[in-house]
């Protein structure tokens, strides 16, 4: 099974592209509800939540967990890759979505100036900025000379606006212009929307940011990096159970978390199990 993780109802934007590019895996999707949002935690608790979580998945039966969350994949995924993994689960594998979704933009940026907006932990951890430069270093030979920079934009307000149905209200978009105006005028051509709720604001924020800069649609581009893996690691892929079976777990109301889940999933939710983590 692939285990799927998130604080809460945004991973299912990242699940619902899994099972357009990979439906006939069994998933099962744990949304930490009731402690979210992790976006404006601190270091040590979002660490805690996603180990505890991780390791929820993986006595469920998951071979590979995702962290479809950008908070916990920028302040969590690397101690849990080095630290948690060998001890625990040197077999299985946790992946996250910044490295996959760095990668991206920079194929897609043509002149180097590069945008991200996330939460306040993520942009806040510098994640992404490291990552980024880390590519551009390595290519920098080749391309000597040319300015290259980076500009970061937290967006705290938009996950509540997103999580309470707001995203078609005028409220919303003269939000997304507070935060995206810093960034449209330091005329960057790409950007990278650094948070699971994003891609339910993905078309104001194209309208506002022009035809000129390219969006990081981060769901997508993680489904499509995951069947680059799985292609990979055939070792892995084959212990991958394929009956296309959907199990979800929620930590707060299964009942809230399938009434609302449904719009970020983009499909029906059937049934939701309580997770005690
Ligand atoms: N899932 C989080 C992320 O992608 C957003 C919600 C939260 O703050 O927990 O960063």
């Amino acid at each position: 099974m692939i285990g799927v993780f998130d604080s809460g109802f945004g991973g299912l934007t990242v699940l619902k592209e899994f099972l357009r590019l990979l439906p006939d895996y069994d998933y099962i999707y744990l949304g930490d509800n009731a402690r979210a949002p992790y976006g404006n935690k601190s270091d040590e608790v979002i660490y805690k939540y996603t180990e505890q979580a991780v390791d929820f998945l993986f006595k469920s039966g998951c071979e590979l967990v995702i962290i479809a969350c950008h908070t916990a994949s920028s302040k969590a995924l690397r101690k849990i890759q080095e630290e948690y993994l060998p001890k625990n689960y040197p077999n299985r594998r946790v992946l996250g979505v910044v490295v996959p979704i760095v990668e991206e933009a920079v194929k897609l940026s043509r002149y180097h100036r590069l945008g991200v907006i996330g939460t306040t932990a993520t942009i806040n951890s510098g994640v992404y900025k490291k990552e980024l430069e880390k590519r551009w270093n390595l290519s920098r030979s080749a391309r000597s000379g040319e300015a290259r920079e980076i500009f970061e934009q937290a967006c705290p307000l938009l996950v509540p606006l997103v999580e309470e149905g707001w995203t078609d209200k005028p409220e919303a978009k003269m939000i997304l212009k507070k935060y995206l105006r810093p960034l449209k005028v330091k005329e960057i051509d790409t950007l990278i929307l650094g948070c699971t709720h994003y891609p339910l604001l993905i078309k104001d924020i194209s309208r506002i940011m022009g035809k000129n800069v390219n969006i990081v649609n981060p769901a997508e581009v993680a489904a499509e990096k995951l069947v680059i893996y799985l292609n990979k690691h055939q070792d892995l892929e084959k212990k991958l159970n394929k009956k296309g079976q959907l199990v979800f777990y929620t930590t707060d109301n299964p009942a809230k978390f399938k009434e609302l889940g449904q719009r970020f999933l983009g499909r029906d939710i059937r049934e939701v199990k309580k997770a005690s983590l």
